[in-house]
C-alpha cells in the first residue's frame, strides 16, 4: 500500500526541522542545486553552513551543507554535489519537489563578515561547490556595505560546472534590488583548469603568477585593505592560505576577527 503522510511524519527523529522541497537543478552529472521551504524560526548569518538530512531506510543521514541562500531569502538554497556511492548525495541527488528533507536546528561557520575586520576589497575564494557559502554572501546587502569591491574567483575542472556561479551573477544584476545595492562592486572571476577556456588555470597558481591581478586590473593583496575567505578541498584552503599569509594577511575566526577565513567544501 502507498505510503500514508501519517507513516511518514512519525519516522521524522525529534527537535529536526523537516522542510520541502520546492525546486531542483541539475546543472551536470556531478552537481545540482535544490531549494527547500525555511522555517520561521530559522536564522542564520550568510556564509554559515547547517546539517542537512534525509531519512534513508529507518535513521537519518546528515552531512554539513553550506547555505547557499542569503539571510533574508524566504527559502533556503543549496548547491550539491552527486556522489555515486556517497551516503547522503546518492540519496539526495534523486529529490523532487515535495519531497522532506531534514535540518538540523543550529548554523555554524566561519566564513561570515563578522569573522573579518574592516577592509576595502573582499576576495571569496572558490573551488568546485566551495562556491555555495559565496552564492549566499554575494546576495547580501550587508557584504557590499562593508566593502566596495568583491571579487568571487570559482575554479572548476570543467565549463560546464562554471554555471551555477554565472547563474548567480545574472539573476543579481536582473534582480529588483539587489542589482542597484551591489552596482558594479561585484566581480566574478571564473577559471577551469581541464578544458579550453579563457581564463584557465588553479587560482593558486594564477594568485602566484600574478596572472589574477593582472587579468582583474588590481594591485597584488594589501594586508591593509585586502580580506579573504576561502572555501575548497583540504589542499587547496591549505595552499592558498599559504598565498595569503605570504602577502602579509592574517587567519581569523567568530571570536578573533581578522583578515582571512577558511572553511572546507562538501564531502560526501
Ligand atoms: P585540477 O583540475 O588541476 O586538479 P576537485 O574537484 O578535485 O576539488 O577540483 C576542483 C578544482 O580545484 C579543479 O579545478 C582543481 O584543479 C582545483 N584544485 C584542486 N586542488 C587544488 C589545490 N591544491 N589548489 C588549488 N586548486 C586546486
Amino acid at each position: 500500500a502507498p505510503a500514508k503522510t501519517e507513516d511518514f511524519v512519525a519516522t521524522i527523529p525529534a527537535g529536526v526541522f523537516a522542510e520541502t522541497v520546492t525546486s531542483v537543478q541539475h546543472y551536470t552529472d556531478h552537481l545540482f542545486r535544490f531549494r527547500m521551504t525555511r522555517p520561521e524560526s530559522f536564522r542564520f548569518r550568510s556564509g554559515e553552513f547547517a546539517m542537512i538530512g534525509l531519512m534513508v531506510g529507518d535513521k537519518p543521514i546528515y552531512r554539513a551543507y553550506s547555505i547557499a541562500s542569503p539571510a533574508w531569502d524566504e527559502e533556503l538554497e543549496f548547491f550539491s554535489i552527486k556522489v555515486p556511492d556517497g551516503p547522503l548525495t546518492s540519496h539526495l541527488q534523486q529529490i523532487k519537489p515535495g519531497d522532506t528533507v531534514l535540518m538540523r536546528k543550529k548554523p555554524t561557520g566561519t566564513l561570515v563578515l563578522d569573522a573579518l575586520t574592516p577592509g576595502k576589497q573582499l576576495y571569496m575564494f572558490s573551488t568546485g561547490t566551495g562556491i555555495a557559502p559565496f552564492a549566499s554572501l554575494i546576495r547580501d546587502p550587508e557584504t557590499y556595505e562593508k566593502f566596495d569591491e568583491v571579487i568571487l574567483t570559482h575554479t572548476c575542472r570543467e565549463v560546464a560546472e562554471l554555471k551555477y556561479g554565472f547563474d548567480l551573477v545574472e539573476e543579481i544584476r536582473n534582480h529588483e534590488f539587489l542589482a542597484e545595492v551591489v552596482g558594479d562592486k561585484l566581480r566574478h572571476y571564473a577559471t577551469v583548469t581541464r578544458e579550453d577556456f579563457p581564463f584557465q588555470g588553479r587560482i593558486t597558481d594564477l594568485i602566484a603568477n600574478g596572472k589574477m591581478f593582472a587579468d582583474l586590473g588590481v594591485p597584488r593583496f594589501d594586508p591593509a585593505i585586502d580580506r579573504g575567505m576561502i572555501c575548497g578541498s583540504s589542499a587547496m584552503l591549505k595552499e592558498t592560505k599559504a598565498l595569503l599569509e605570504q602577502a602579509g594577511l592574517t587567519e581569523g575566526a567568530n571570536s578573533k576577527p581578522a583578515e582571512f577565513v577558511i572553511e572546507r567544501a562538501f564531502v560526501d
